[in-house]
């Protein structure tokens, strides 16, 4: 085996977003991409020698061939051991569960999450520290530097390794662990949650249907639902990992999962519904006929954390999004415990889990999570609301109204004007950033502004100021609208239009949502002028 130094030019482009790399595979598959993002990865950690790296992906096309690329400059650059996920499999959160429980340097996650996969979907690359979290953005712009830079990379020119087989491998001085990717996180579950519970409440009849959406989530969910738990074989449908999703969009909410929602409105539905994403990181709930809003989940399972034995302690603090409802500070408020708004990224959270400031954490777009790891988690989510269940015996749309009933409602909906032109679509922000002096005061509608901005946030831990996070406009009764570009698309921009609308009378908590967010709605387009800017009469997607 020979380390060669293969000469390489930049690749424009090669900025981490929100969540990493991400491109088309045709992209990826460009001969030095892969190998030049990688490189700077490496450049940008330094010495890896005697170090440990975690590396997997969520199986979508491209991810064999990138893991045995990787494997090989890992071997390159000294490091002493790689454990890798089975077939090259591993779901984001478990990569942060493996980080962190055998003290690795870090972990490479290969997905582009949600978005679609096949020769002709997205693919991802990105690097999680220490902590099993993403890299911050101090991390990821040094190695967005190096790849402005590069002039070559290093490889191993060793022989592929099995990944289909577990056990000890060597590329160059290299081990390479090949590793069953579910049992270290199946473990971590274990620890939290009262299985002896959730076992119980199977055995007594509870039904519930859990869509891996033909991504990463399947093994993951069978052997902790089936296996450890006890669900009835079947309960988890779309199981198996496949290489284009099968042709699932796998990001839950209720447009892509479409199958779940058909059963759970059915006449047979099961007790309780779930779904994850392609890398397994976001969860939606569903009851029957009901689904619960990512808001309303972190706040309800905020409200309830005792129930589970990892958090029966009590929680240090919530934290959420900035566009993420403000459901959540309710029940922070009533706890006692402090309330973090960061911006939209699972990253800015890291810092609050590592000091120890907050303990729960979500966003609006079907993230979830705890500081038992550093990234989002959704089959963590969906054991949590079992868990939930199992000790309460209530279905889940009576905690839901329960909860609407204590803590009052907060409407919130989401509309995605996918893939505009990104040229109209900064445009359209730059527009409302230039009215925001003067709003405040102002009456639109029914509602009178009580102060707008563009959101910017220092992380109270490290003091990392990030600016230009959305504009909100938040009005006197304290509703708000929130508008932002998307940081994870690949097709032109997506702006996103988040709504919310608190209402305290449990007489007012049962109108349809859209029509409950009308007002709301009109006054984003009056200060805005989405139809006009970006020629879309209504949004392509509402969650
Ligand atoms: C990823 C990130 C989340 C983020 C979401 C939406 O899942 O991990 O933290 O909320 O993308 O981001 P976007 O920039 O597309 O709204
Ligand atoms: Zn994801």
């Amino acid at each position: 085996m020979t380390i060669l130094t293969v000469a390489s030019t930049p690749f424009p482009g090669q900025r981490p977003g929100t969540s990493g790399l991400r491109k088309k595979v045709t992209v990826f598959r460009q001969v030095g991409y892969l190998e030049n993002f990688v490189q700077s990865v490496f450049d940008t950690l330094g010495d890896c020698s005697g170090k440990t790296l975690v590396l997997g992906g969520d199986g979508r096309f491209h991810n064999r061939a990138a893991v045995h690329t990787i494997l090989r400059m890992a071997a390159a650059h000294g490091f002493a051991k790689t454990l890798v996920g089975q077939g090259g499999i591993l779901s984001t959160p478990a990569v942060s569960c493996v980080i962190r429980k055998h003290g690795a340097l870090g972990g490479i996650v290969l997905s582009a999450s949600h978005n679609p996969g096949g020769p002709d979907g997205d693919f991802g690359i990105k690097y999680n520290i220490g902590n099993g979290g993403p890299a911050p953005e101090q991390v990821t712009e040094a190695i967005y530097r190096h790849t402005e830079s590069i002039t070559r990379y290093r490889i191993s020119d060793g022989a592929d390794v099995n990944l289909n087989r577990l056990g000890a491998d060597r590329i160059e001085q290299m081990q390479v662990e090949v590793i069953d990717p579910v049992s270290d996180y199946a473990g971590l579950m274990q620890d939290l949650f009262d299985f002896d519970a959730i076992r119980a409440l199977f055995a007594g009849g509870f039904r519930m249907c859990f869509d891996g959406m033909g991504a990463v989530s399947g093994p993951y969910a069978t052997t902790i639902l089936e296996g450890m738990l006890g669900a009835p074989a079947g309960s988890v449908i779309n199981g198996v990992p496949l290489e284009d999703f099968g042709g699932h969009h796998p990001d839950p909410n209720p447009v892509n999962a479409a199958e779940l929602i058909a059963l759970m409105a059915g006449a047979d539905a099961p007790d309780f519904g779930a779904a994850s994403d392609g890398d397994g990181d976001r969860n939606m709930i569903v009851g029957r006929r009901f689904d619960v809003t990512p808001s309303d989940s972190l706040a309800i399972l905020a409200a309830n954390a005792g129930v589970a034995p990892g958090y029966r302690a009590g929680l240090k603090g919530i934290a959420r999004s900035m566009p993420t409802s403000r459901a959540a500070d309710r029940v922070a408020a009533a706890l006692g415990v402090p309330c973090y708004e960061t911006p939209t990224g699972w990253k800015f959270f890291g810092t609050l889990l590592d000091a120890g400031k907050a303990t729960l954490c979500g966003e609006e777009s079907y993230g979830t999570g705890s500081d038992h790891i550093r990234e989002k988690d959704g089959l963590w989510a969906v054991l949590f609301w079992l868990n939930l269940l199992a000790a309460t015996g209530k279905p889940v749309r009576q905690l839901v109204e329960e909860h609407w009933a204590r803590f009052g409602r907060n409407y919130y909906s989401r509309h995605d004007y996918e893939a505009i032109d990104s040229a109209a679509a900064n445009a359209l922000m730059a527009a409302l950033r230039e009215r925001l002096a003067g709003l405040a005061g102002q009456t639109l509608g029914a509602y009178t502004v009580d102060f707008a901005d563009d959101f910017a946030y220092t992380d109270p831990v490290d003091g990392a100021v990030s600016t230009q996070q959305g504009v909100r406009v938040v009005m006197r009764d304290g509703s708000r609208v929130v508008f932002r570009l998307s940081g994870t698309g690949t097709d032109g921009a997506t702006l996103r239009v988040y709504l919310e609308r608190y209402e305290a009378d449990p007489a007012q908590h049962h109108l349809p949502t859209q029509q409950a967010l009308a007002g709301l709605v009109a006054v984003a387009e009056q200060l805005a002028g989405i139809a006009a800017r970006t020629g879309r009469a209504s949004p392509s997607v509402i969650t």
